[in-house]
């Protein structure tokens, strides 16, 4: 077996030939502008969950586990419905709501109390729900559930597999970074896959227990700063660096020592 060239000199950062720099530098620019658009993406999505602009926890809470402080029912009779019933009418319709508005109670009982305080506009106006009919209420009553089961799994298989793929590109580019310390090397290229598989348990655990929304934001920050780490490295040694002339010989046989 013939040993491994000796030299090799070239490979490293600042030495690429031109043509892989230009390949090397073309893929993190397309990458770091999708980045750039993800990040936005999320803040016009997620980030206004909550109704306010802005990425909050509230927001992951409300788009995971959903906004479960009531149904749409509740809040409409604390707010522009609140005139519509008597005291005794609303608070009825609040407990049976909170039940999960089982249909067991809703003939005769609700059917009356709907019937007395709000059929005369729902029902008859177009637009809005007919309160005559259970399966109309039954919907309004419902609390919000944050995602779903089926959202979850299709988006976590997109994140794993699409960003894994970004990842092991960005991570292939900054091993052959020069001058950084082998243990830091290897803790940049691993945290990105370590935070991404964070964020996508995060996501899970939050569609159950709310406390976990912070897991989002540690994941989705630990990825995002490593990342952009690797990035501004690469494009600056490829870019920049190299202009001093220097040759700094092979990093990879120099990392495997
Ligand atoms: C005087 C007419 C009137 C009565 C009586 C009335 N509503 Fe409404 N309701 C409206 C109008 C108009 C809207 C749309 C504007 C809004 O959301 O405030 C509405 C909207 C709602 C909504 C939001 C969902 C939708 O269909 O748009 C709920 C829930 C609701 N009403 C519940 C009730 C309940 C419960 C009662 C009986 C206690 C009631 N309303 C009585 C006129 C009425």
């Amino acid at each position: 077996m013939k040993p491994a060239s000796p030299d090799m000199a070239w490979m490293n950062l600042p030495n690429l030939p031109l043509s892989v720099k230009v390949l090397f530098s073309g893929y993190l620019l397309a990458i770091g502008l999708g980045l750039c658009m993800a990040g936005l993406q999320i803040m016009l999505t997620h980030g206004m969950a909550d109704g306010k602009p802005g990425l909050s926890l509230d927001d992951i809470v409300y788009s995971y586990y959903g906004d479960r402080s009531g149904s749409q029912i509740e809040s409409k009779l604390n707010g522009s419905m609140k005139e519509m019933g008597t005291p005794e009418a609303r608070l009825d319709i609040v407990r049976w709501v909170r039940a999960g508005a089982p249909e067991a109670d809703w003939e005769p009982r609700l059917k009356d109390i709907f019937g007395q305080h709000c059929v005369m506009c729902h029902s008859t106006t177009p637009n809005l729900a007919d309160f005559t009919k259970y399966e109309e209420i039954k919907k309004l009553a419902k609390t919000g559930e944050g995602a779903s089961i089926q959202t979850l799994t299709r988006v976590s298989h997109i994140h794993l597999f699409g960003i894994s793929f970004i990842f092991f590109f960005v991570g292939f580019i900054f091993s052959f970074a020069v001058g950084i310390p082998k243990w830091l090397k290897v803790t940049v290229i691993a945290f990105p896959f370590a935070f991404l598989i964070v964020d996508v348990i995060s996501w899970w655990a939050t569609k159950w227990i709310p406390g976990f929304a912070w897991l989002t934001i540690i994941g989705g920050f630990g990825y995002s700063v490593a990342s952009t780490i690797m990035w501004f490295v690469s494009m600056y040694q490829m870019l920049i660096l190299s202009r001093n002339g220097k040759v700094y010989g092979n990093v990879w046989e120099a990392d495997s020592k």
